[in-house]
C-alpha cells in the first residue's frame, strides 16, 4: 500500500514539501522491495538509503529551527530522534529473518504512521512559525 503525498500535508515551506514528498517516493520504494519479495541485500540497501535521507531531512529542519529560534526544538527533535531508532530497529529486525507480511506490516504502521502523524502536526507547526513567527 503505498503512501500518498498531497497537499493537505503540504506545510507550506517548498523545501519541506520537497524533502517529505522525497521522503514518501523512498519508503514507498521500500514497501513495494519488501511487498514484492525482494532479496534482503535489495531490503536492506532501501532501509540504508531511507536512514541517510532521514539524517539530511531532519538535519535541514533542526537548522531552520536555529534559525528561527523556534520555542518549539526540544520537542520536535524528540520525535525526530525517535523517528530514527525506529527504523533502526526495523533495519535490525528485516536483517535477522526473512522479510516476512509482519515485517511490511510493522514497517507500514511505525513508519507510515508515525510520518504521516508527525508531517500532519508538528512539521506543519513548524512551517507556519517559519511563514510567520508571530501567528504560532
Ligand atoms: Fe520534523
Ligand atoms: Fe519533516
Amino acid at each position: 500500500m503505498a503512501i500518498e503525498w498531497s497537499p493537505k500535508i503540504s506545510t507550506g515551506i517548498d523545501w519541506q514539501d520537497r524533502q517529505h514528498k522525497e521522503l514518501f517516493h523512498r519508503i514507498n520504494s521500500l514497501l513495494d522491495a519488501m511487498t514484492v519479495g525482494l532479496g534482503k541485500e535489495e531490503v536492506q540497501r532501501l532501509f540504508s538509503f531511507l536512514d541517510e535521507y532521514i539524517v539530511i531531512h531532519f538535519d535541514a529542519e533542526e537548522q531552520a529551527m536555529h534559525k528561527y529560534d523556534y520555542p518549539d526544538m526540544l520537542s520536535h527533535l524528540e520525535e525526530h530522534t525517535h523517528f530514527i531508532d525506529d527504523v533502526a530497529t526495523l533495519k535490525e529486525e528485516a536483517r535477522e529473518d526473512s522479510v516476512t507480511t509482519t515485517h511490511i506490516i510493522k514497517v507500514q504502521s511505525r513508519v507510515v504512521d508515525w510520518l504521516m502523524n508527525h508531517i500532519c502536526t508538528v512539521d506543519k507547526k513548524l512551517g507556519k512559525f517559519i511563514k510567520d513567527p508571530q501567528k504560532v
